[in-house]
């Protein structure tokens, strides 16, 4: 392993850093790991405002664990309110800027007065606290707003992400059973609309019997029809907004919103996070891995309908006091500097994307960035999936100057919070590891049976203990959190990735052990993406796998038999990549659709995946192929690659 190079923090970056030396991270870390509801009930006190203090700390009938127990709080009351009696009143919370080059500067006052406004137009259409909204919107400052509003009242929120179909956001109405839907007439993408009240419509159309009212934000000015009764323009309701809607208090329990991802199965899981324990760690994390100071610009330059908007867009930065950028449009439009003259714009100091941005960017060359001097920058982050040693190098060369630091944050959409992370200042980095475990968080590398694996071994990631932010089930549906996340491995939460350490306790994580891709640090599931191709009319089954791509991490690979019929093949592959766009979205387009007459099973009937999996990433096979009821299947289907 003497070929990694090691980065050992600056001793300037050291000395300001808010966690000094590596001295300071274990101590830091051995306290949360041996005391933890003192630590964790320190900080919350010290950290969080409270309405009404918890009774105790933490409650674990495992798998189900409640933080701060009685305790009484609230997100935009903690994001907002509390910052309004400090300097921070007219610090910018909020920079935005639209994909036409608009600005927008909301500080903490101005964003408060929005929130109260929004807040009051929900009441008066009488959601309270337990009801449900789906927010399908644009990268508007509104977004935020929505958010925190419904926050506010204790309204649990579920974004969907503005480039899922219809057919996508029916499904999310309908398991949430969400009373109302905040939406954009359209957004801007590439200069282009994306039409997003006209896809709320088609949702609509049919069987979601839940929804009352349908709030629309005026952001293209595009014609969109309103239907009467359920249709409202925001700008409308706002005539009768009043300026100080009390933040409710709320349980520390109390569902801050559900967001939907890909799991194993073909249906989305409701991922359900709590208030209190959620806030808590995504704010300390902010601090401890972006190394916060007061008077940083923040940029997270993700789509706020993933999680990592949630956390480190919107509630982490706001609840810290921060200045977050808020960025409308494609990162290469219109051109592939747009990043860059960006940062340099607003004096941007972190910066927050994904390896397969970085990819993308490499390939466009370095003459973009050269043309910037991006001399604000001093920290650099990394999310989303593993990022290969070069990209680490280009990003921290060419973008860093060699001078920022890059914290690879390892998380996911049910961890609510970065949980594997270096804290830039006490940490030697080594690019592609994303280091050692963050306070509170124990996690293990173990083999089948459950037993840890030694240094330099692969095994499952799993965490041994909760932790504040953690999801706290499934929406409605505790069965599936039980079986998902904690029957693999007793008393252990199953992260589905696997992994290694290395013989310093670095952690590397090597991708999914399950049937989930991630495309473009976009999560897809392998079976959701077959039932969907099965429902066209021509399709007998699909398989489906990922292979490995430069810039996107991994690409949509279908193997699909066709029902008997005259096809015209060459349409069938291209109607059946819209077929994918409509039924869940036009980033799950399969890269490759190969007809084919067979798909290689086992003897029981099952889908031998890893086969096609070897197929499409080294064209041959060479695994175990004794379980395989018809051989000559893998053969034609090796030979047929030979054949392109
Ligand atoms: C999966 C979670 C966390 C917010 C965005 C994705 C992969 C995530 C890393 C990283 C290697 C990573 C894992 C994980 N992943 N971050 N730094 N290094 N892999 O959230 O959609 O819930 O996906 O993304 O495989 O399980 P998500």
């Amino acid at each position: 392993m003497s070929e990694i190079p090691v980065y050992p923090p600056s001793p300037d970056f050291v000395s300001k850093a808010h966690v000094q030396g590596l001295e300071g991270y274990r101590a830091l870390y051995a306290r949360a790991k041996e005391h933890p509801e003192e630590f964790w009930g320190e900080l919350a006190e010290r950290e969080l405002f409270w309405f009404e203090k918890w009774s105790h700390v933490f409650e674990w009938n495992p798998p189900y664990a409640k933080w701060f127990v009685g305790g009484k709080t609230n997100v935009s009351y903690n994001c907002l309110d509390r910052h309004l009696t400090t300097a921070r009143k007219n610090k910018a919370a909020i920079i935005w800027e639209g994909e036409a080059g608009e600005q927008r500067t909301l500080t903490y006052q101005e964003l408060h007065r929005l929130v109260c406004r929004f807040a009051s137009v929900l009441e008066h259409r009488g959601l309270k606290a337990g009801d449900r909204a789906i927010i399908y919107m644009g990268m508007v400052p509104e977004v935020a707003v929505a958010m925190l509003a419904c926050a506010r009242l204790g309204i649990t929120h579920s974004v969907v992400f503005g480039g899922f179909s219809a057919e996508a956001l029916r499904t999310r109405v309908q398991d949430l059973e969400a009373q109302v839907v905040i939406t954009c007439d359209g957004a801007w993408r590439r200069g282009k609309e994306v039409r997003l009240k006209a896809a709320v419509d088609e949702a609509l159309g049919a069987d979601c019997p839940s929804v009352r009212d349908v709030i629309v934000l005026q952001r293209t000015g595009s014609d969109v029809p309103m239907q009467a009764g359920r249709d409202w323009w925001w700008h409308a309701l706002d005539q009768d907004a009043r300026e100080n809607t009390p933040a409710v208090p709320l349980d520390g329990e109390h569902p801050l919103y559900v967001l939907y991802t890909s799991g194993t199965t073909g249906k989305p899981k409701g991922i359900q996070h709590s208030t209190g324990g959620y806030l808590l760690q995504v704010l300390m994390t902010m601090k401890w891995v972006f190394d916060l100071k007061e008077e940083d610009t923040y940029w997270c330059a993700a789509d706020v309908g993933w999680v990592t908007g949630h956390s480190y867009i919107v509630y982490g930065p706001l609840a810290a006091g921060a200045t977050t950028v808020i960025y409308e449009g494609a990162p290469d439009f219109p051109q592939p500097d747009r990043l860059w003259r960006t940062i340099d714009k607003y004096q941007v100091n972190i910066l927050y994307t994904s390896p397969t941005a970085i990819r993308a960017f490499i390939k466009h060359g370095d003459q973009w960035p050269a043309k910037h001097s991006m001399a604000s920058l001093r920290l650099l982050g990394s999310v989303g999936e593993p990022i290969n040693p070069s990209a680490w190098e280009w990003y921290h060369r060419v973008i860093g100057k060699g001078r920022c630091p890059i914290v690879d944050t390892w998380w996911q959409t049910e961890t609510g919070a970065i949980m594997i992370a270096p804290m830039p200042g006490a940490v030697p980095l080594k690019p592609g590891s994303g280091t050692f475990p963050m306070p509170g968080v124990l996690p293990e590398i173990v083999d089948y049976e459950g037993n840890p694996v030694g240094p330099n071994r692969e095994g499952f990631l799993i965490i041994r203990r909760p932790w504040p932010s953690m999801l706290r089930t499934c929406w409605r549906d505790d069965q599936r959190y039980e079986d998902n996340y904690w029957s693999r491995m007793p008393g252990a939460y199953f992260t589905g990735d696997a992994a290694r350490m290395d013989e310093d306790g670095y952690f590397w994580i090597l991708g999914r052990v399950d049937d989930v891709m991630n495309v473009s640090g976009h999560r897809l599931s392998t079976m959701e993406l077959e039932s969907a191709l099965v429902r066209h009319p021509a399709v007998a089954e699909a398989a489906v796998v990922g292979r490995p791509h430069e810039v996107t991490g991994q690409a949509v690979v279908a193997f699909v038999t066709l029902k008997k019929g005259d096809w015209n093949r060459e349409e069938l592959v291209e109607e059946l990549r819209q077929w994918v766009a409509k039924e869940i979205g036009s980033f799950a387009k399969p890269e490759q659709i190969r007809l084919t007459d067979g798909l290689p099973k086992t003897r029981s009937g099952k889908i031998m995946r890893r086969l096609l999996r070897e197929i499409v990433t080294s064209h041959t096979v060479v695994g175990d192929v004794t379980t395989l009821e018809d051989i000559n299947v893998i053969t034609s289907l090796a030979a047929q690659h030979d054949d392109e």
